[in-house]
Formats: C-alpha cells, sequence, structure tokens
C-alpha cells in the first residue's frame, strides 16, 4: 500500500534573489523530499513590499511565478485567496505550517521581527535568513518559539549554507564554546583580497553588487554592520551572551584602504576585518577590527567571497568551518536544511 504523503504548506516574506532560489532549490528536490520523508510541499502565500502580496491555498504556481519573473513583476494577479490588507493580516490568513522570513536586513531588526513573532504567535515555524531581527530580538523569539512549541531557525544568518548553528546543536553536545573569529563579510573580504592584486575599490564592489551578494545598503557590509549583527547572532545563539551590534565595536573600510592593504603585502603579512568575541571577566566581548595577520593565519588565506569561522571549544579544541566563495544558492540551503530539521 502506499504511504500517504504528508503536506506542508510554504509562506514566503520576500520574493527577491535568496527567495528564488529557495524555490528553484525546492522544485529540484521535491522528490528527494517525498521519497525520504513522505513530505509534499506547496507554497500557499507571498508577501513583498514593492511587488504585492498573493495567497492561494491550493498552491500558487511557483515555476510559472519564477520563469515569468522580471524586476516590474507583481504578485497580486496570483492571488486567489482572502482579502490581506497587511503583512500580519497576510501571516495569519496564509494557511502556512513555515514561514520563511528571507526580506531585507535593517538595523532596527523591523519590520522583519514583527512578522515573526506574529507567526510565531499563530503557530507558524519560522525559518529566516534575515540576521536583522534574530540580533536584536533572539532572545524574545526563541522564547516565544518555545511557548508556542514551535521551531524558529536562522541557519542562513551566518555563513550562507554552511553549518555552524546546527553544528553545534546537533554535533557538538557538552561543548563549551570559549572564543571565536572569523572573516564573515564576502563583500569586504573580496575588496580586501582584490585590492591586493591591484583591482581598485570601486571595480571591487561593483563586482560583489552584481553578484548580488552585497548587502541592499551597501554601507552595512563595508561599515562592518553586517559582520557585526552575523556577531551578535553568533555570541547569544553560541556563547550565550547578551551582545547587540550596537556593542559591538567596528572598523569600517573605505576608499583609502589601499594604503594599508599594500603596506601588508610589502611586510608579507595580510590585511583582513577579523571579526571575533571573547569572554572576558563572566561578559562576552565583540570586535570587528581590521588586522595584519601573519601569512599562515588560516584567516590569512581566505581570499574572494569565502568566509571561514573558528570556534574554540573545550571538547573539540579549534575548529573551523570554512565556505569557498558562496552565492545565493548556498544561502536557499541553508533554509533548505533548516526545513529538512523540522520533519
Ligand atoms: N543575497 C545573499 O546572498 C544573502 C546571504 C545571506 C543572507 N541574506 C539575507 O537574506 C535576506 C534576503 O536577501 P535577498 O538577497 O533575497 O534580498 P532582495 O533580493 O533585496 O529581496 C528582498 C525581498 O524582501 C522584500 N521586502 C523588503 N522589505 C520588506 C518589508 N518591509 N516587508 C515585506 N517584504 C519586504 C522585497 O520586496 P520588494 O522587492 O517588493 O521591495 C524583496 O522581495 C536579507 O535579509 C539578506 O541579508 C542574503
Amino acid at each position: 500500500m502506499e504511504q500517504e504523503l504528508k503536506q506542508i504548506n510554504f509562506a514566503f516574506i520576500g520574493f527577491g534573489k535568496v527567495a528564488r532560489a529557495f524555490a528553484r532549490l525546492s522544485i529540484n528536490r521535491r522528490k528527494w523530499l517525498i521519497k525520504k520523508y513522505g513530505v509534499e510541499w506547496k507554497i500557499t502565500g507571498i508577501a513583498t513590499k514593492n511587488h504585492g502580496i498573493s495567497i492561494d491555498p491550493q498552491g500558487l504556481p511557483i515555476g510559472k511565478m519564477l520563469r515569468s519573473w522580471k524586476a516590474h513583476s507583481n504578485l497580486n494577479s496570483f492571488h486567489n485567496g482572502p482579502a490581506c490588507d497587511s503583512h500580519a493580516d497576510f501571516i495569519r490568513q496564509c494557511g502556512a505550517d513555515v514561514l520563511f522570513e528571507m526580506s531585507v536586513l535593517d538595523l532596527s531588526g523591523d519590520p522583519a521581527a514583527s512578522y515573526i513573532r506574529e507567526a510565531l504567535r499563530a503557530g507558524l515555524n519560522v525559518i529566516t535568513t534575515n540576521k536583522g531581527p534574530v540580533a536584536t530580538h533572539f532572545r524574545s523569539l526563541s522564547r516565544l518559539a518555545r511557548q508556542r512549541d514551535v521551531q524558529f531557525l536562522y541557519e542562513g544568518t551566518v555563513m550562507d549554507g554552511a553549518p555552524v548553528f546546527n553544528l553545534a546543536r546537533h554535533n557538538l553536545p557538552a561543548t563549551h564554546i570559549r572564543s571565536l573569529r572569523g572573516i564573515l563579510n564576502s563583500t569586504t573580504n573580496y575588496i580586501l583580497t582584490q585590492m591586493e592584486q591591484g583591482t581598485s575599490f570601486e571595480a571591487a564592489l561593483e563586482y560583489t553588487k552584481n553578484k548580488g551578494i552585497t548587502e541592499a545598503d551597501p554601507s552595512l557590509d563595508l561599515e562592518g554592520w553586517d559582520s557585526a549583527t552575523k556577531l551578535s547572532v553568533l555570541i547569544q545563539a553560541l556563547m550565550g551572551g547578551n551582545v547587540k551590534p550596537n556593542d559591538i565595536e567596528r572598523h569600517s573600510i573605505s576608499e583609502d584602504i589601499g594604503r594599508k592593504v599594500r603596506a601588508a603585502v610589502r611586510r608579507d603579512r595580510r590585511l583582513r576585518r577579523v571579526t571575533r568575541a571573547y569572554r572576558q571577566g563572566g561578559r562576552v566581548i565583540g570586535k570587528v577590527e581590521l588586522q595584519e595577520l601573519e601569512i599562515f593565519d588560516p584567516l590569512a588565506a581566505i581570499r574572494g567571497l569565502s568566509n571561514i569561522l573558528i570556534l574554540n571549544t573545550d571538547t573539540m579544541r579549534e575548529l573551523a568551518i570554512i565556505e569557498n566563495n558562496p552565492s545565493v544558492e548556498q544561502t536557499a540551503y541553508a533554509l533548505f536544511s533548516d526545513l529538512v530539521s523540522l520533519l
């Protein structure tokens, strides 16, 4: 007798690069989900900021939506469900089991945090790639998820789909993380390492923008806010500290960094923007700082868009996670791996 499939309904907040890559990946792995978990999915709602909102309890025609998507597309034409006047309304009416929150980074954490709160209160699991709400509201959102007996997962907020939180959650039992350091911002690492080879600051930044790697507002990358926000998530989720992005000391980079990059190379060293956290007198301190590193430091070897995180633990000593030249497909995989951990 054929096993009956379990149906899972998805809703998206955001239909940008990450959301569309996740939709493509889910289509690509549809048969795998059926075979491995007996799970079939459909998307019952998508909400954006300027490109409309659509709900269809029968499932939106996602393949068609992806094929026809253009910068000026509007989702309203696919709407075939209850009227909704706001994003809160959308979350309550979309009929989803899982809300994928993929709107843009805002340092206040809002409005994404309010979307996540609304979804958790309504009993939806939430999976996000948006580090803003996780950093600013980590404790309250995690507590709310526990109270409602649903999951709040955020693997994609740091190093895309490379396992960081899932690694710590599932594979490092009874482990205390003493400190951590890494390179967590692809845009600035690409700029610094390309400038070592004579590329201009502007050309390197332009490349990362065209790759869809840079935040919608590039100053969030250049001024270290992206790294500080990721570090805040790491500190709260892995080290138990209560450190918000604003508590983290940051170094910006701008056009005039070329002189320091070249001076480091002349000394056979490398300039990197290092993100680190350590414990001091019962507190956790976070910093995002420019450092000239010895050539044999693992962080000096991280080039281009690649990222690294080294956890200093009391069980495994130093454990490094390296992500080589990520793209939006790896961010989509973070959402997918979080989804699988719900099944
Ligand atoms: N791109 C990456 O490689 C990457 C990697 C890791 C994490 N992330 C994170 O993933 C998230 C999505 O990134 P992305 O590259 O897909 O961004 P994107 O291409 O700019 O798309 C963002 C989407 O969010 C929607 N949106 C923005 N503000 C909103 C609001 N207030 N309410 C509802 N929807 C809103 C946008 O709607 P409109 O188009 O209508 O404005 C758009 O559909 C961001 O938080 C980013 O930091 C991205």
